[in-house]
């Protein structure tokens, strides 16, 4: 039976028991297919960028002219949609125009729910970039077994590799598969199996601090191995800045900094390494994404908010 809701299947005697991969499979088979490429961030991992990574996905796709859905599976913390939120509330408050990701989070998460608010949202996307929330549940699996990408960010920590497979430091071989990496590889080969292109995988690296030139040799090494053993590529990543995270409260990235009036330009390395991000995402565009970047602004110019947003933009400068 399909089982719809974010419980955890039961047995009879109340036991939790996990849907089997060839179920999720079959029920996002069973419904319609949903528009554009199903880009989905997912770590059963806590913590490790997975938001942060999609919001700026999401934003950068929106930038090149992509329509862009972005699905918020996190409904508690629900860091993606509120981003979105502050965006237009900056757009709108500040006057200008900004690439916007239309955007909803689900708060009764079931495939059901998921499909409405996409086919609600844009019928026609380009690109649904999911936030999937750090734990397993059957909106979590389903999130996975539809991604056409699947992206998952890692910590430079082996307490993180975990997840995907135990490295043996003494014999550097994969002992073990984790459990997050178990779960995607069934679900990888029931899409092959029912008739879904393959899921690319690809683990980035997040928060690298190039001061931990040892450890980070290490778990490079690591995840080379692991990527063999699981057929995964691997991600330049993205190291730890402060322009990852210091513009959120305004629903901005440093990509937005042109649009705004009085900014200074984005760092060049905080670019270089976008560009990389999306670069090693190696999607395909659609062709008629750009005149939808020349339409004109339709932000409403709000003109006693303009001065109070620009004052706190300014302290970014
Ligand atoms: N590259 C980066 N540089 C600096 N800070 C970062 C970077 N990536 C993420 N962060 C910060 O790390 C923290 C965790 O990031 P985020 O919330 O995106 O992770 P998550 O995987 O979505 O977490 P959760 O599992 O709780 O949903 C946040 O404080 C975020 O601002
Ligand atoms: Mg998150």
């Amino acid at each position: 039976m399909l089982n719809d809701n974010d419980q955890p299947p039961q047995s009879r005697d109340g036991i939790a028991t996990d849907e089997h991969p060839r179920v999720v499979v079959a029920d996002i088979a069973a419904r319609f297919r949903l528009p554009g490429h199903v880009i989905t961030f997912a770590n059963e991992k806590g913590g490790v960028g997975k938001s942060t990574l999609a919001f700026h996905t999401a934003v950068a796709l929106a930038s090149l002219g992509q329509r862009v859905v972005a699905i918020d599976l996190d409904r508690r913390q629900r860091t993606l949609h509120r981003g979105l939120q502050y965006r237009h509330g900056t757009a709108s408050s500040v006057g200008v125009h900004l690439p916007m990701p239309v955007g909803a989070v689900l708060d009764r998460p079931s495939a059901a729910q998921l499909w409405q608010e996409v086919l609600r949202l844009d019928a026609a996307a380009d690109f649904i970039v999911i936030d999937a929330a750090g734990a397993d549940s059957p909106i979590f699996r389903r999130a996975v077994a539809l991604a056409d990408t699947l992206v998952t960010p890692v910590n430079s920590s082996f307490l993180d590799l975990e997840l995907l497979g135990r490295h043996n430091p003494v014999t550097r071989e994969i002992s073990q598969t984790g459990c997050f990496a178990s779960l995607v590889t069934e679900l990888r080969a029931e899409r092959i199996e029912a008739g879904f292109a393959p899921t690319d995988w690809i683990v980035f690296k997040n928060r690298v601090r190039h001061a931990e030139k040892r450890q980070g040799e290490r778990i490079a090494e690591a995840l080379q191995a692991l990527s063999r053993e699981l057929d995964f590529r691997i991600g330049q990543g993205l190291s730890e800045r402060v322009a990852f995270r210091e513009l959120f409260p305004f629903g901005l990235t440093h990509l937005d900094l042109k649009h705004l009036p009085g900014m200074s330009q984005m760092e060049a390395h905080t670019a270089r390494e976008i560009d990389r991000m999306m670069a090693d995402l190696a999607l395909s565009f659609s062709e008629e994404a750009a005149p939808r970047l020349a339409q004109p602004p339709k932000a409403r110019r709000l003109n006693r908010s303009v001065a109070a947003f620009s004052e706190a933009l300014a302290a970014y400068r």
